[in-house]
């Protein structure tokens, strides 16, 4: 046959020490790599424990250490306590809150005692402008591009919220409003996970300044806290830009 001509096996024969050679360098080259890398001694090779393994040196048998005591992750410290929770320093637990009634018969909380009744922030045209953004996405569905509560969600069918132009809203402290977006309110969802603080704060100076455009003479302290804004963006029907 073909293959076992003498010329075949003459090959057959060169191949077996070609792969034999190669297979001398691979061991060699192996050989030489790990008797280098033998010789480092990196950082990341010393002793240490995988998270949350067992360890017979702590008396608690866990690896994983708890930080200590008071630590605070850096950019958490959240020192401005108005800013984080829009409430006073040191609030009173047992201060009475008033409550009316509205025409439809609920009873609506109108007094805030624990809620700062200052902007923490600075009242700036870009903060407003930043609030109408925000409200224009996660508010207007429900409380409408002025605030009177119609918004489009509501007009198919979902509770209506209060409108922000009435004199208990329009007293409301700043902090009340952000509140009720941290938290929630009543049939109100809390927004605090896609809404961030100085979001809220944007948002809130942007409910005041619709309260203003909504009462133009408005002397009371809802004003007051609208005057560092000299010229309130008036809200176009579709809620866009003024
Ligand atoms: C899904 C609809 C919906 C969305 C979205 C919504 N709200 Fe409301 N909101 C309501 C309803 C309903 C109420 C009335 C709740 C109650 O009194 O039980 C309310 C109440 C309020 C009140 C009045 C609280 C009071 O003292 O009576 C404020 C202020 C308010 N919302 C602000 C906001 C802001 C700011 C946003 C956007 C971040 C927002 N809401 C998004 C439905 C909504």
């Amino acid at each position: 046959m073909f293959l076992n001509s003498p010329v075949s096996e003459m090959r057959n024969e060169k191949l077996k020490t070609q792969k034999l050679r190669r297979g001398f360098v691979f061991a060699f080259l192996l050989f030489s790599f790990t008797f280098a890398a033998g010789c480092r001694y990196d950082m990341q090779d010393q002793p240490r424990y995988k998270a949350y393994k067992q360890s017979d040196f702590f008396a608690d048998k866990r690896a994983s250490r708890d930080p200590v005591e008071g630590t605070v992750a850096r950019g958490q410290l959240h020192e401005n306590k108005a800013f984080y929770t829009g409430k006073i320093d040191n609030p009173n637990p047992n201060a009475q809150v008033q409550t009316a009634t509205d025409a439809s018969g609920n009873t609506v909380v109108a007094s805030f005692p624990n809620d700062v009744d200052e902007f923490p922030v600075p009242v700036t045209k870009e903060l407003i402008e930043r609030g109408r953004d925000r409200f224009n996405i996660y508010c207007i569905v429900c409380h409408g591009p002025i605030g009177n509560g119609d918004g489009m969600i509501v007009r198919r069918g979902f509770p209506k919220p209060p409108t922000y132009h009435d004199d208990r809203l329009r007293n409301a402290p700043v902090g009340h409003f952000f509140d009720v977006i941290t938290n929630g309110w009543g049939k109100m969802n809390s927004y605090g996970y896609q809404v961030q603080p100085a979001d809220r704060w944007a948002i809130v100076a942007y409910i005041r300044a619709l309260q203003a455009s909504e009462n133009p003479d408005d002397k009371s302290k809802m004003a007051a806290n609208t005057a560092t804004n000299s010229a309130p963006p008036k809200p176009t029907a579709k809620g866009g830009k003024p």
